[in-house]
């Protein structure tokens, strides 16, 4: 038996391969490569001895996620394949509607109709919105502000209710809360294309000299520095915590964890840490805050401890340091 990894050579969903090949999981790939590369497989094989069977296949192109079912005896699916960048989404919302949840129902189709019924999605802390506190647990309203945050509402409100209607379907709903770092060997890890609109790539392109400067989004937060403070998670921490979710996969019906560390952390304890732990200078401006940014989310990550027995375990140190040491040989 398989588990397919769509979105597999991404940044998530590659360390996740690695995650899975070293616990002995047999994995298959499905991946367009619009935000990813090839190349990646190579890299999986480096690290983990094994290059895992991949198709080249957009989500939208029903008869060729089909084709996969068919060629495979794929027992579950980790579905990281999504657009993900919230400013493109406001600006292009139907190719986002249409590329996040329509390649969502051709997967759940083809799912069904080839009798697999366990499913592992990708969610995000988007879903909380404006949370009204923190830390943030899993029974908080949801709500959304841009049109990535919404596919990924809407995502999980279909996978309910195909849940309510099918009771052969598992289905285990991972709210992300922010990933970063990289694999220690430092060939895989996040490589956005263009201008990083995420905090970590673009102190690290800062850090090689790509870009000139940081702009730190607003320090007048009521935060303890005025900076936006996040859950930073090492992304090896976020795909350990898929392993453990596959636990939640024996019982029918809907589970939903958090998985962050519970830690808030700022803007700029995130660039001192990077000075610190990397030895190289970040230099920043003080600009704008961004608009539909919040002052705090960080995670409640207590029910994926009792119920999953996951918990990050990587500090803000490491998290730096691997970056860095990726986007080094990048
Ligand atoms: P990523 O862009 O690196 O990986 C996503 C992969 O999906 C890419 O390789 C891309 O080529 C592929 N893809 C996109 N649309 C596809 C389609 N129609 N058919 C086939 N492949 C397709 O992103 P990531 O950071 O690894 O994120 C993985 C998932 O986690 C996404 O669903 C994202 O929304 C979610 N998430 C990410 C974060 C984050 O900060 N990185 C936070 C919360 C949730
Ligand atoms: N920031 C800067 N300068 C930058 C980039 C970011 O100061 O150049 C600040 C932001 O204002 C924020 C913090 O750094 O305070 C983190 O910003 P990111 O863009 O890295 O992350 P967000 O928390 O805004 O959003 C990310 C993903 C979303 C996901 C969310 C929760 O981009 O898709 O985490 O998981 F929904």
């Amino acid at each position: 038996m398989s588990i397919l990894v769509t979105g597999g050579t991404g940044y998530i969903g590659s360390h996740t391969c690695v995650e899975f090949i070293e616990k002995g999981q047999e994995i298959i790939v499905l991946d367009n490569l619009c935000n990813s590369k090839v190349e990646v497989l190579d890299h999986i094989k480096t690290i983990t001895g094994i290059k895992p069977k991949f198709y080249e296949i957009d989500l939208l192109d029903r008869e060729g996620v089909k084709r996969v079912f068919e060629e495979n005896d794929i027992d579950c699916v980790i579905h990281f394949a999504g657009l993900k960048a919230v400013g493109e989404s406001v600006a292009k919302p139907m190719e986002y509607y249409r590329n996040n949840i329509v390649g969502t129902l051709n997967l759940v189709d083809e799912m069904r109709a080839h009798n697999c019924f366990k499913l592992v999605f990708s969610s995000s802390a988007t879903v909380y919105g404006k949370p009204a506190s923190v830390p943030i647990r899993e029974d908080f309203p949801l709500s959304t502000t841009n049109p990535y945050g919404t596919t990924k509402l809407y995502i999980e409100q279909i996978l309910k209710d195909l849940c309510v209607a099918d009771k052969r379907f598992s289905v285990v709903l991972l709210r992300y809360f922010n990933p970063i770092g990289a694999h220690d060997s430092g060939l895989i890890g996040d490589n956005p294309n263009g201008i990083p609109n995420n905090l970590m790539p673009y102190v690290t392109r800062v850090a090689k000299g790509i870009l000139p400067h940081l702009n730190v989004f607003g320090n007048d937060y009521e935060t303890e520095d005025g900076t936006g403070v996040r859950d930073y998670i090492h992304v090896l921490d976020l795909a350990a915590g898929h392993y453990a979710a596959l636990k939640a996969l024996s019982e029918p019906g809907v589970s939903i964890y958090n998985l962050g560390t519970g830690n808030g952390c700022s803007v700029l304890d995130i660039i001192h840490t990077f000075e610190c732990v990397n030895g190289i200078k970040i230099p920043y401006c003080i600009a704008e805050r961004r608009p539909g940014d919040i002052a705090e989310c960080y995670a409640d990550a207590t029910k994926a401890e009792v119920e999953l027995g996951w918990k990050a375990t990587r500090g803000l140190d490491e998290m730096c340091a691997s970056a860095w040491n990726f986007e080094k040989n990048a």
